[in-house]
């Protein structure tokens, strides 16, 4: 079946529900595909905040959230980017609180504010609340804050739609063609679907599932950036992949780093506060990358809790109302999967994979860009984890992941609004989903072969074990070689289920594709880049590198393996300095 739409938004989270708004009020006609329902997006598992120098406790400006910005992210950020994030910070957030959305308020009735990892006062004095929430469910907030606005605009939904291909007009994304649609498997029945379009929003969230212990939810596995790649757009600074110090210990699932913006603190086996060893000022609330450092280094150390690989966490100075008002779903989650009361008892944590910093390159306006001169591919836009525009650049600092979507979801309806007025319906040819069709039939179609789940484990032991908190070039070098033999047995991939009704067996083969598409990204990114940077941290290069590496990486699809480019980082007010907190 063919569907026209004049813009299309794939993925319903933050980023693309707010795209979805803005069109909806310009009057364009929008649709959002989403392989899940649009309240199951990954936005809703944000728990601690969402970050604007709104200054409802102590004084705060923008130019100093776009400073820690830019500091957290180890002057990888692009500073054009990173200052229209903290502007448009403050608007996006008093936007969500018209809507309705149910922050937590201080006594006179204000936002509330809190602490969280890397965001100080005057350019580094010492930490600001900063971070608005709405208890630690802020992102389930914002999540159906936002479905609701669409609702109520009349937003077309095709939910548990699974986008499968990337069309392009006059030539591949890569060379110069125009982004034209998508095609998209119903889950309910197995059935193709061409949309045609004018402009298309990739918001499609990260993919942490490339790695065994992680916060992110089963659906996130890369699909956009990998269908980007896969049309000849180079996947942006993959090497960086942020780690979330505060992991429930074994399943990844997050304990938010509120908590430690409200006052808790990481003790080692010893009962040491021991991050003073290595952020002194900030102590745990120091950036994200050197927390989960610390806490690796502590366990190498043998003083992980009881010689294991965790630390605790330990709340119980801030006391049952603090915990349970302010914090009440994580320590639900501590009660639930670990048997642990964290009004009495200290939580066990370790680092879990979170956040991808790279992903599809973008400028401002949330265009995606395919080379290292920032030529835009006409139509086609990103925005959210999926995208690199590069705001977090080497390191996110906590809560700029929502207020990124926010912003430059915004951003991107605003832009494509503008766009699909000016511009025709493009020309598809009808056999124009033929390619993806052949694809997924050759799977589905396939007698024996590779079981999908068993080389998803060993992919996702890969990369846990081998491009993790701490790499070097030993590790990497086999992470390769052990990524290049995945993909061969990718290519004999075979599943059980020949049905077509919620055939999520078919579907789970073909993003183990995506997933095996964005590992071999990183590990080549991550191999190439000789120094250590944020969270990306070489033993054998300890030092960070700016002459030869403040750059961002793009790897671009290629038959041997990717090949790698770079592309300048935008500089307007800070100059690179030494990162210390
Ligand atoms: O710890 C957290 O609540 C996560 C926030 C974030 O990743 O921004």
């Amino acid at each position: 079946m063919r569907i026209d739409h004049d813009a299309l938004i794939v993925g319903a989270g933050g980023a693309g529900l707010w795209a979805a708004l803005e069109l909806a009020r310009a009057g364009v006609d929008a649709a959002v595909l989403t392989k899940l329902y649009p309240t199951r997006s990954h936005t809703g598992a944000a728990q601690g905040g969402v970050c604007a120098a709104l200054g409802n406790h102590e004084e705060d400006h923008w130019e100093w959230h776009m400073f820690d910005t830019v500091k957290g992210g180890d002057y990888l950020v692009d500073q054009d980017a990173a200052e229209v994030l903290a502007r448009e910070a403050i608007e996006t957030v008093i936007e969500l609180e018209h809507m309705g959305l149910p922050f937590n308020r201080t006594p006179e009735g204000k936002i509330d504010q809190r602490r969280f990892g890397g965001h100080t006062r005057n350019f580094g004095e010492g930490p600001v609340k900063r971070a608005c929430f709405a208890a630690d469910r802020t992102g389930h907030m914002i999540l159906q804050t936002l479905y609701q606005q669409c609702v109520k605009a009349g937003v077309t939904f095709y939910d548990e739609y699974h986008v499968v291909d990337l069309l392009f007009e006059g030539g591949d994304g890569g060379d110069g063609g125009r982004a034209a649609g998508v095609v998209a498997y119903r889950i309910a029945d197995g059935e193709i679907h061409t949309f045609r379009s004018k402009a298309v929003l990739l918001a499609t969230g990260g993919f942490g599932r490339m790695f065994r212990i992680t916060s992110n939810a089963h659906s996130l596995t890369g699909d956009g950036v990998a269908l980007c790649y896969r049309h000849g757009i180079p996947a942006q600074d993959m090497e960086f992949y942020q780690f979330h110090p505060t992991g429930i210990v074994g399943i990844g699932i997050l304990l938010s780093e509120a908590a430690r913006g409200e006052g808790g603190y990481l003790l080692n086996d010893q009962g040491e506060r021991f991050m003073e060893r290595y952020a002194p000022r900030l102590m745990e609330l120091a950036p994200r990358d050197m927390v989960s450092r610390a806490i690796y280094l502590e366990v190498r150390a043998g003083r992980g809790i009881g010689g294991k690989d965790y630390v605790y966490l330990d709340l119980r100075h801030l006391g049952r109302k603090v915990i349970e008002e302010k914090l009440p779903d994580i320590t639900d989650f501590a009660r639930v999967y670990q048997g642990v009361e964290p009004v009495t008892e200290p939580v066990p944590v370790q680092p879990t994979a979170h956040y991808a910093m790279g992903g599809i390159p973008t400028d401002v306006l949330t265009r995606v860009v395919r080379d290292e001169h920032k030529t835009v591919v006409p139509g086609l836009y990103a925005a959210g984890e999926c995208a690199s525009v590069s705001v977090h650049g080497a390191n996110r600092l906590g809560t700029n992941s929502l207020v990124d979507l926010l912003v430059f979801g915004r951003r991107a309806g605003r832009q494509m609004a503008l766009e699909v007025k000016g511009v025709e319906m493009p020309d598809l040819a009808a056999d124009v989903d033929e390619p993806v069709r052949a694809e997924l039939a050759a799977i589905a179609g396939r007698a024996s072969g590779e079981r999908p789940a068993e080389i998803r484990r060993a992919l996702a032991d890969v990369m846990m074990d081998k491009v993790g908190v701490f790499r070097d070039a030993t590790l990497l070098s086999e992470a390769q070689a052990t990524v290049r033999g995945l993909r061969e047995r990718y290519a004999r991939v075979a599943v059980e289920d020949r049905g077509r009704t919620f055939n999520t067996d078919l579907l789970e083969a073909r993003e183990l594709g995506y997933l095996l598409d964005c590992a071999e990204a990183t590990v080549a990114a991550a191999l190439a880049r000789t120094e250590s940077r944020g969270a990306h941290y070489r033993e054998d290069y300890p030092e960070r590198d700016d002459v030869k590496f403040l750059a961002h990486s793009l790897a671009f699809r290629g038959e041997g393996g990717p090949t790698l480019r770079y592309k300048p980082v935008t500089i307007t007010r800070f100059e690179p300095k030494p990162r210390t907190y």
